[in-house]
């Protein structure tokens, strides 16, 4: 019982960064458009995170880009403008998803 509890906690503590981040995403609607391994309307956002690895101005034209949306580095699909969501949670979501592997 004690071992249950104790593992349950660790997991809970591992996963937790990651589970508020694409809480975060849900929140924010990216995830209607978006999944962490898979195409949906938009790029996985594993995709997005390999094809900017080595790109070190990556995450400032990320957060230009999902706030005021575009296309064409993916396909003509293009995003839609998310304004509503705040500087900071797109800051957040654009690091998290370069963080992804
Ligand atoms: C209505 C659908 C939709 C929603 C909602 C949406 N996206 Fe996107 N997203 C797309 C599409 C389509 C593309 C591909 C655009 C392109 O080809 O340049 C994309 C591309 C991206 C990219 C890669 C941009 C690039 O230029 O490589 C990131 C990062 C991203 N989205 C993050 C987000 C985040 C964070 C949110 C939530 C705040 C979000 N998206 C919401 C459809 C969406």
């Amino acid at each position: 019982m004690k071992k249950t509890l104790l593992a349950a906690l660790l997991l809970g503590v591992m996963a937790a960064p990651a589970m508020a981040n694409l809480q975060l995403a849900q929140k924010n609607n990216c995830l209607s458009c978006h999944a962490v391994d898979k195409k949906v309307v938009g790029p996985a956002y594993k995709d997005v995170a390999k094809k900017y690895a080595s790109d070190k101005g990556a995450e400032a034209k990320l957060i230009a880009k999902v706030k005021a949306g575009g296309s064409g580095n993916w396909g003509p699909v293009p995003m839609p403008p998310n304004a509503q969501v705040s500087d900071a949670d797109v800051k957040t979501l654009v690091k998290w998803i370069l963080s992804l592997k």
